[in-house]
């Protein structure tokens, strides 16, 4: 009973840190309301000149080195984002050639916020059915880069950061259960309007501000509320667990209202639920693998722990995945 199992995690973010005191100079909010509706404090956000391949690769050396192996070893590299350096080649093939991976299989994978989720489980399955030994998978953002600064609705929600696992074969644990979903219906509810084949870049679009991010928060958030839970039920359920079962909860760092509320509806304590948010604002489909590299670093995660990832997303996506470590 072959099982895709996660033998090496790493994160990276960037050293500037933008604080809600810095936010109140650029837009009118404060801290306090910053901190009450979302939980945040601070965000990490990229220089100038770092684009998301740099802190998706720091990230992936950190996530070979704790699994023991080298890039030249890789036999495919996913990475989830929604801000990759160019729209092609993939940010995959920048790693790819960085790692020194030769010959590795690389694409990108876009399926928003939940798209390091979605990575683990398109990638277990290339180990579960034997085709490949190692695959690394990186959730990589650099959202500052396309957040509209003037918009206080959304530019004090996002922050910089990368995150990566590899992926191994192995008899026993692992993962246990992914699921996936979609509701394309919500889509107008969260999206960068141009730069694509609907409104190629040009003068109106730049003047009109459509390369930055366009968002109806409270439509995200009833959607991220209702989702969270449900995924998180449901992937238990595949796995042929309980709630009660759970020892870590490692949601989407988005908002913890969200995350309370997703906690609540599992029942769990505060004890199991990993909560980074405050330190790094929502990094997107970095959130996960981030706040999951954390809690290993810090020896909170024990060998035969049960963990669910969960994660929501512009699309509208979802995704959650039971694993025992
Ligand atoms: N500072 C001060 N006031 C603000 C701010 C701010 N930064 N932003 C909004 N407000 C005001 C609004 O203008 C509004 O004022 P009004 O009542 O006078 O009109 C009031 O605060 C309430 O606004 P709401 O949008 O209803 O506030 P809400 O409680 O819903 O919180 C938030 C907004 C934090 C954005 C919340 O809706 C949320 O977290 N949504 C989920 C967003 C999310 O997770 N997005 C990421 C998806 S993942 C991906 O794929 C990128």
């Amino acid at each position: 009973n072959r099982k895709a199992v996660i033998t090496g995690v790493g994160k990276y973010v960037p050293e500037k840190v933008l604080t809600n005191f810095d936010l109140e100079e650029m837009v009118d909010t404060s801290d306090e309301w910053i901190r009450q509706r979302t939980g945040i404090e601070k965000r990490h956000i990229a220089a100038d000149d770092q684009p998301t391949s740099d802190l998706a690769f720091k990230a992936a050396e950190e996530a070979l080195a704790d699994a023991g192996l080298s890039g030249e070893e890789l036999d495919l590299i996913i990475v989830a984002t929604v801000t990759p350096d160019m729209a092609f080649p993939a940010t995959a093939c920048l790693i790819q050639d960085k790692l020194g991976a030769k010959d590795a299989a690389a694409f990108d994978l876009e399926a928003g916020c939940s798209g390091f989720v979605y990575a683990l489980s398109v990638g277990s399955q290339f180990i579960e059915s034997g085709q490949y030994e190692n695959v690394l998978i990186i959730g990589a953002e650099t959202l500052s880069k396309i957040v509209n600064w003037k918009d206080r609705g959304t530019c004090i929600l996002f922050g910089d950061g990368a995150g990566a696992a590899v992926l191994q074969a192995g008899e026993k644990g692992g993962i246990l259960a992914t699921h996936l979903g979609s509701d394309g219906s919500g889509g107008n509810t969260l999206y960068q309007e141009a730069g694509g084949s609907l409104n190629p870049a040009c003068e109106r679009t730049v003047t009109n501000n459509m390369h930055t991010i366009t968002m109806e928060g409270n439509k995200v958030f009833r959607f991220a509320v209702k989702k969270m839970g449900a995924a998180s039920l449901k992937v238990l359920e595949e796995a042929g667990l309980e709630p009660d079962d759970v020892d870590f909860f490692v949601p989407h760092q988005a908002n913890t209202r969200i995350i309370s509320a997703a906690a609540k509806r599992l029942k769990l304590d505060e004890d199991s639920v990993i909560v980074n948010l405050p330190e790094y604002g929502n990094t997107s489909s970095a959130s996960v693998p981030i706040a999951l590299a954390e809690a290993v670093e810090n020896n909170r995660i024990k060998d035969g722990d049960i963990l669910v990832l969960v994660a929501f997303g512009a699309g509208l996506t979802w995704a959650s995945a039971v694993l025992e470590w």
